[in-house]
């Protein structure tokens, strides 16, 4: 067994070790729990002390007295006295709320404990579990709550088990996966947030008294606010300062809370968002709260974001994948719903010649799907577009050596749909409210089992015969209105939202089972789910519909705070008539070699030269994309929308810079890399230059020519 995590029965102490951090809880009079410490790892740390204060309500038992109010705690209920943001808040059938577990036994195991029907990080032989067992015997209920430890990443992850032991219904109004008190401090929050088109833009300021709640009410992890939050020092920088960063496992409602509070402690919160996913838990019944992680590191926003990024790597994106991440193209701002069988066949010759290895057949390809607003939910081909049908055109494309990728919006339906027609009650809407509609479409309540087996079927039919491996799966809409759309007799329960969310990802499951060797792109009007939870199943996601290289610098800039460039697909899209020009196709190459790389363009009226252009980024980006797919990432420089960043290949000791800007171009930045090794020679590949790594490291000036530009420096064997 590894040794990561340790109880100490003299101290009263659980110890929670990865590579560089300690995690410690005191156990307090054998009943309560106390944040002891959270950092880098010491061997002193200050012992627990209970804090008086004047309106604090306190234990008095005999013993030393216990102010809840100012202790760190755990995992806060609600009505214990600790007067801060509660983590759990529980109704009994009495109406009730007052919630106080205490504790009554741990368990260390290796490996993990699964959560019911939600994805959850990978093990490896260094991950261990510390259970901590509380109960409240009012309630008649259990608290699990895990600690999982990731040791190589620096990462550890929480979630909760409430178990209801009695008869009676207990309500569940807020259940977080999470809750870290730290001291106080000149602290900043930074956080991501944005819209549709604007995703992900990094949001910094310094924490203010009070609580603030960053969240989504949406169904979905949203393009507005993502569920990653970092509290840093306020001189906190790319390779300085402390850093505490957190993440959710999950993509549907969620809360955050950061709360800076006048006793000295701040707290972090992370969970479900109650008020849409609150819910009734009968008696004998368990729920499981989705997973949250935290990182600290000592070493600024860049460890924090190679941390999270190395935790996806290894313990998120699917272990069957291995990193295959092809160039596609897709049809879509080309052609929007204007494609068929004849096109695509043409598309596939110049895309052959030009390198791409899979065609992506966006929207547009099924039932009478000739705009927005008809066909959701009949997923059956157009014969009229794909005359001899799904499967003798795919044979067609394998022939000519092209992979063959297919768009899906599977959770949605239009009320132009043979399926609407069929079943307007699998429109997901509380009965007896009013349907609201967002681009044409309803959301299908795949909540229920009968829809769910519907979609299975229908796409099993669609796609058994077909020769694909590429999904990008879309979901184009915000869940409102969620409810039940029956009367009465058909309740499942009230907790639609969650089982919603649990069903998508079963469906994504479901697809990778059934169809071996599939990949999925995530997207969701671009970069609307585009967290952890989907990355489980979707090794790459769209980004953002924002294909504007300026845009799209700052939102995959945005991107990489939290989530890894291997994710990150990034198209060179379809620039104006006026641009169709090499410089402006080498901009948007620029800037979309950062990450996935792909095409969004008409290929078919390309002109020599800019099909030469084209080739030639082909070409060239298959030489250095596992930069970006396995890369380390290292942040140099964000400002005034100018980007600088490099990854470093470890296993060739190499590096690439990029660079961003809306300035004036040549400029010239003194850019310095710790990593290069002193007395190793390294190669500038554009202009031949070589350096010796100490000079590197010293710092080497640059010279950026253009928009968007890359330098290799190459380490020379
Ligand atoms: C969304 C996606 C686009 C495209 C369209 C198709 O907007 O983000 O990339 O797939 O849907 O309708």
């Amino acid at each position: 067994m590894n040794n990561n995590i340790t109880y100490n029965k003299e101290t009263s102490c659980f110890y929670l070790e990865t590579s560089n951090t300690l995690y410690i809880i005191k156990l307090v009079r054998n009943k309560y729990f106390a944040q002891l410490y959270y950092g880098e790892k010491t061997t002193f740390v200050d012992e627990y002390k209970p804090r008086p204060l004047a309106f604090a309500s306190y234990l008095d038992d005999g013993e030393e007295k216990i102010y809840f109010e100012t202790m760190m705690a755990e995992y806060p209920s609600f009505g214990s006295g600790d007067f801060w943001a509660d983590a759990i808040r529980l109704r009994n059938y009495k109406g009730n709320c007052v919630t106080d577990f205490e504790y009554n036994n741990y368990e260390i195991i290796n490996g993990r404990i699964n959560i019911h029907n939600l994805p959850c990080a990978n093990v490896d032989n260094k991950t261990q579990t510390l259970v901590l067992t509380l109960k409240d015997n009012v309630l008649n209920c259990t608290l699990k709550l895990c600690y999982t430890v990731f040791y190589d990443t620096d990462i550890i992850s929480r979630h909760v088990v409430l178990i209801n032991n009695g008869n009676e219904d207990v309500i569940i109004e807020n259940i977080k996966s999470l809750n870290l008190d730290i001291p106080n401090n000149d602290y900043d929050i930074v956080t991501l947030n944005g819209a549709h088109y604007f995703e992900r833009t990094i949001r910094r300021s310094s924490l203010n008294y009070g609580k603030q709640v960053l969240y989504s009410a949406r169904g979905t992890s949203s393009h507005h606010t993502n569920p990653f939050v970092a509290i840093c020092d306020n001189s906190a920088d790319y390779t300085k300062g402390n850093v505490y960063g957190f993440n959710f496992i999950y993509s549907g409602s969620f809360e955050n809370i950061v709360e800076k509070t006048s006793v000295d402690k701040i707290r972090i919160q992370i969970g479900v968002n109650g008020a849409v996913e609150g819910q009734v838990l009968q008696g004998g019944v368990e729920y499981y709260t989705p997973e949250a992680v935290m990182t600290y590191t000592n070493k600024g926003l860049g460890q924090m974001s190679r941390n999270f990024h190395s935790f996806i790597k290894k313990h998120i994106i699917p272990l069957s994948f291995n990193h295959r991440h092809p160039i596609v193209l897709n049809t879509w701002e080309a052609f929007y719903f204007d494609i068929d069988e004849k096109k695509l066949l043409k598309l596939a010759d110049v895309a052959v010649d030009l390198g791409i290895e899979t065609l992506v057949v966006d929207d547009g390809w099924f039932s009478v799907r000739n705009s927005d607003n008809a066909g959701l939910g009949d997923w059956w081909v157009n014969n009229d577009k794909f005359p001899s049908g799904l499967k003798m055109f795919s044979n067609k494309i394998a022939k000519k050596g092209l992979s063959l990728g297919i768009w899906i919006e599977p959770e949605m339906i239009n009320p132009n749909s043979e399926l609407f027609k069929k079943h307007p009650e699998w429109c997901l809407k509380a009965y007896g409210r009013k349907e609201l509609l967002s681009r044409n479409q309803h959301v299908l309540n795949i909540a229920l089992p009968e829809v769910l087996t519907y979609l299975k079927e229908t796409f099993f039919q669609t796609f058994k015969d077909v020769k694909f491996n590429y999904i990008k799966w879309d979901m184009n809409r915000s869940l409102s209105a969620v409810g039940n759309n029956f009367n009465g007799e058909k309740l499942i329960d009230n907790a639609i939202a969650r089982k919603y969310i649990e069903n998508m990802y079963n469906l994504h499951d479901w697809f990778l089972q059934t169809f071996p060797g599939i990949m999925i792109e995530g997207c969701s009007g671009g970069g609307g789910r585009y967290d952890m939870a989907m990355m489980r199943y979707t090794s790459q996601i769209w980004t953002s519909d924002n294909t504007f290289p300026a845009d799209r610098a700052r939102i995959q800039h945005g991107s990489l705070l939290a989530y890894p460039a291997c994710v990150m697909s990034c198209h060179v899209s379809n620039p104006e008539e006026s641009l169709k020009k090499p410089e402006e196709y080498d901009y948007r190459y620029k800037i979309a070699l950062q990450g996935v790389l792909g095409y969004e363009m008409d290929l078919l009226t390309l002109n020599r030269e800019n099909f030469d252009c084209i080739k030639k980024q082909i070409s060239e980006y298959k030489r250095i994309r596992d930069f970006a797919v396995l890369g380390n990432y290292y942040p140099l420089f964000a400002k005034n929308e100018t980007y600088v960043h490099y990854y470093h290949l470890e296993n060739i000791d190499s590096f690439i810079i990029h660079y961003a800007t809306q300035k004036q171009v040549g400029e010239k930045i003194t850019i310095s890399i710790p990593q290069a090794s002193d007395n190793d020679s390294y190669i500038d590949r554009k202009n031949n230059k070589v350096y010796k790594g100490i000079n590197i490291k010293e710092g080497i000036e640059l010279t950026f020519d253009k928009k968007a530009d890359y330098i290799i420096i190459e380490k020379q064997i």
